[in-house]
């Protein structure tokens, strides 16, 4: 196969950059540049159009090239470069804070600027564990993730998260005092269940389990996607996310929806939580927060956690944790530029409105060779192959190899091919994109 797409690269120096999740070595022999993005394109450095089927990398929720978005970063550039948030404050930073909590779930009222979705998760841990010592709980240090879980690369993410190639080397570099409930995904009971499956909300009841091993008093948290993404699109079974609401209650545990990339309409409300009723006490966001225009993540935290610890000694520090970039006066301007798109255009409701014809352009594919499931809700789909024997992960990816060459942008990830286009997506494009897809799958050995 051929993936060549400009011959540039081959006398283009690529081996400076260390590329993150990336098979470095694999890359640059055979190299996939971009170069150019409008609407719901990537164009190659050849000039080749490739319709974007992941919105980036979950980010670009209003499609690519946002004019006001560009010009709202250079008039903030323009007027003040940059303002440190400690100690001194910046006017747009307070402004974002309340227009994210107009649109937040119900008393996840503050918030806390970071630049990642690694650095919020790790921002949300770290506050759960100073709420509890706050309210002289200070044994209540524990974490709970979830096997398959993804929330970023901090020692912190990494340690919640579950997902084994991020943690096996540096599995004695994990953070103590975690553990793992099992991950919702079951083919045997859920295959093709189209939106929420039906089958697996008693998987919560695992972490009763788990405080029976550990103790309730030694538990600050849970930490769930509810929607896991990275593990190739897992869903939460119908009522799993309210038992575990009703388990963290019941025993005074913190529960962190990490919505890295459910936030910002990916699923038909501007959050999980929302379209998922169930209220988090502490949520985590990035990605489409600035539609992935400029770096920048967010903390939702609920007001009973600001207010408990703000009951430090007056004229102190509350909490000792932040980032010379939190609030970035730059990436302030782009979130609100972002969130004035997301209203005029309806986008964080708008997969709501695509979905239906989004499930069935996407379970379409059901019956072709290799694929065992097909998952999907909101604006998220995924189609999950058969691995080949002893070579995981290989036949999705050069599935995703072949859509890239004939023009569409999809996400491979383990066996999975995952696809989260921009939310502006037309009918026509679906049919493209899937109809692509279909095609490269049926010749695909
Ligand atoms: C659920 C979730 N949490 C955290 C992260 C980490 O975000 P970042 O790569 O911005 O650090 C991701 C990234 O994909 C994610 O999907």
């Amino acid at each position: 196969m051929n993936a060549q797409l400009h011959p540039l690269a081959s006398n283009t120096e690529l081996d400076a950059f260390w590329m993150p999740y990336t098979a470095n070595r694999q890359f640059k022999s055979n190299p996939r540049l971009l170069a150019r993005a409008e609407g719901m394109y990537y164009w190659t450095v050849d000039g080749r159009e490739v319709m974007d089927g992941c919105a980036g990398l979950w980010c670009v929720n209003a499609g690519h090239g946002r004019r006001e978005i560009t010009e709202a970063v250079t008039k903030q550039l323009s007027t003040m470069d940059f303002a440190p948030s400690f100690q001194m404050g910046h006017l747009i930073a307070f402004e974002l804070a309340n227009r994210l909590a107009a649109i937040a779930p119900p008393g996840l009222d503050r918030v806390f600027f970071t630049n990642s979705g690694s650095e919020s998760v790790d921002t949300a841990l770290k506050m759960a564990i100073a709420y509890h010592r706050a309210k002289g709980q200070g044994q209540k240090t524990r974490l709970i993730g979830r096997e398959k879980g993804y929330h970023g690369v901090g020692f912190g993410g990494m340690s919640v998260g579950g997902i084994v190639n991020n943690r096996k080397i540096f599995g004695s570099s994990m953070l103590p005092g975690v553990d793992h409930m099992q991950h919702t995904l079951d083919i045997g009971h859920n295959a093709y269940s189209r939106g929420l499956p039906q089958w697996g909300a008693h998987l919560a009841n695992e972490l009763e389990r788990l405080i029976g091993l550990h103790d309730a008093s030694t538990i600050a948290a849970v930490i769930v996607e509810p929607i896991a993404g990275s593990a190739g699109v897992i869903l939460p079974p119908a009522g799993y996310l309210k038992r575990l609401r009703e388990i963290c209650d019941k025993n005074d545990i913190l529960l962190i929806f990490d919505e890295v990339i459910t936030g910002f309409g990916r699923v038909g409300k501007p959050f999980a939580s929302l379209a998922f009723d169930v209220t988090p006490d502490l949520m985590t966001s990035a990605k489409g927060l600035t539609n992935g225009a400029m770096p920048m993540g967010a903390v939702f935290a609920h007001r009973k956690i600001y207010d408990a610890v703000m009951q430090a000694p007056e004229g102190s520090i509350e909490l000792f944790h932040g980032y010379t970039y939190s609030a970035h006066p730059a990436a302030c301007a782009a979130a609100l530029a972002t969130l004035d798109i997301y209203t005029k255009e309806g986008l964080l409701t708008r997969a709501a409105s695509m979905s239906t014809e989004w499930e069935n352009a996407v379970h379409s594919l059901r019956g072709l060779p290799h694929v065992i499931d097909i998952r999907n809700y909101g604006l998220i789909g995924a189609v999950e192959l058969e691995p080949r024997a002893g070579k995981p992960g290989a036949r999705a990816f050069e599935i995703f190899l072949k859509c890239f060459e004939r023009g569409v942008m999809v996400r491979q990830t383990g066996d999975t091919i995952a696809m989260s286009p921009p939310l502006i997506i037309d009918a026509k494009q679906i049919t493209r994109l899937v109809e692509t897809l279909g095609a490269v799958i049926r010749e695909t050995a």
